[in-house]
């Protein structure tokens, strides 16, 4: 089993070109009914996460916006109302293109500093490596791709609508796995299409 402490510690932000900080761990919402989303991006606030990751194309963006100002404003119910100040919560939207302009222009919204990042890789079935280095590990192979998402410098997006995967899928900063394996685990199987930051001076909007 490794525990040792990880030689290289990941931030749990990362500063982009605006200035802002993004967590580096999101909670996507993909596929998730806007009427179910009160509940699980509420859960996934109360579980740590300051990252939600949405878009108008899902059709729950205007819920989880509300659930961001709820607990802003009201408190997470499950944590005895503590507030969660909004300026603590990263949102992301992505608007469709015919809507960035003439939105972007004039209003609140910030302009991007990150182009949409990809999936992370997906959590094949059967995979008797993955299942090796969760057994090396002592974690599970879901934990084993996202911390190998954050090692390659991704900033992965989690998507469950189960509180203990919301936990689960937490448990992925304060170890690491070693440099053979994260090279072993670069496949055409498992590797991920990442996000990058935008240059300064490049068009935001394409
Ligand atoms: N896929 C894309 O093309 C895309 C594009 C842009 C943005 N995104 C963002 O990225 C997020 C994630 O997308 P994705 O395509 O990677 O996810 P996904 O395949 O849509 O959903 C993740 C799947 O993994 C399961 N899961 C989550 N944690 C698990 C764990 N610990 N063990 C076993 N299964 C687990 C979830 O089931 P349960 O919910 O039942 O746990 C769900 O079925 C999206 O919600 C969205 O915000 C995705």
């Amino acid at each position: 089993m490794r525990t040792s402490h990880p030689r290289n510690v990941i931030p749990k932000t990362i500063t982009l070109p605006s200035g802002y900080e993004m967590p580096r761990l999101g909670y996507g919402v993909y596929q998730i009914p806007g009427e179910f989303c009160n509940t699980v991006v509420c859960e996934a606030l109360a579980r740590d996460y300051r990252h939600t990751d949405t878009t108008t194309a899902y059709r729950n963006d205007f819920t989880c916006a509300y659930v961001v100002d709820f607990v802003a404003t009201f408190g997470i119910p499950s944590k005895r109302n503590a507030i969660l100040p909004r300026s603590e919560i990263f949102f992301t939207n992505k608007l469709p293109p015919k809507l960035r302009g003439p939105i972007a222009r004039g209003t609140r919204f910030q302009p991007p500093a990150v182009t949409p990042e990809e999936p992370n890789p997906p959590i094949p079935q059967g995979s008797e490596y993955l299942y090796e280095l969760a057994r090396k590990y002592q974690k599970t192979p879901a934990q084993i791709l996202f911390r190998w998402s954050l090692q390659k410098g991704c900033v992965p997006i989690v998507k469950t609508v189960n509180r203990e995967r919301m936990e689960e899928n937490m448990g992925i900063w304060d170890w690491e796995l070693e440099d053979e394996d994260v090279l072993q685990l670069e496949t055409t199987e498992y590797k991920p299409h990442a996000g990058r930051l935008v240059e300064e001076g490049e068009s935001l909007w394409g």
